[in-house]
């Protein structure tokens, strides 16, 4: 179906921004980050925003700008936060608005790209643990949201870009 959303969804070192970005560029889509729109509505980087109002505030703000992102009469490529998905209203409105593919990369090769959490406050202190935690809680919510999966392993930028792609144009046909 034309004009739908492509989704990007996985866990945090999954490359949805790198990847996601590339595949706008190919597109000649606008890409939008729903963390970049959250920090926006918030006026503040995401740590202020746990530190402020814990994850339940961060929660709040990601929902609103799932909302947005998915009214956008354009149709966008947009990566997701890793944690957007565990939302039941955020599922139905991207599944709704997009074809979802699922990045998908073993723990040891996200933990890798993350390296020390960064700027990411659920990863502070022990990224690969907490990776290893995430990914037993999320893989069933990432499989039943998702309309395929592609696994971005070993696999560079641009031949990740080519297999999402392929993905999109043959699930929203
Ligand atoms: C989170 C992932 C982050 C960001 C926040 C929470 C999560 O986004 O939304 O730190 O719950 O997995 P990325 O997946 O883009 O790093």
């Amino acid at each position: 179906m034309a004009g739908k959303h492509l989704v990007l969804i996985g866990l945090m070192g999954a490359g949805k921004t790198t990847v996601g970005g590339e595949c706008a560029r190919r597109l000649h889509r606008d890409f939008v980050d729903t963390d970049d729109v959250v920090v926006g509505l918030a006026g503040m980087p995401v740590e202020e925003i746990f530190r402020a109002g814990g994850e339940p505030g961060f929660r709040e703000l990601e929902r609103n700008a799932v909302a947005d992102v998915c009214a956008s009469p354009a149709p966008l490529v947009i990566a997701c936060g890793g944690g957007t998905v565990l939302d039941p209203e955020n599922r139905r409105r991207l599944r709704a608005a997009g074809v979802v593919v699922w990045l998908r990369a073993p723990v040891p090769v996200l933990a890798a790209r993350v390296g020390d959490g960064g700027t990411r406050p659920l990863l502070a202190g022990d990224a690969n643990g907490s990776l290893t935690r995430l990914e037993k809680l999320r893989e069933p919510v990432y499989e039943a949201t998702a309309h395929c999966v592609v696994d971005t392993g070993d696999v560079d930028v641009a031949g990740v870009a080519d297999a999402v792609l392929r993905a999109y144009e043959g699930t929203r046909a």
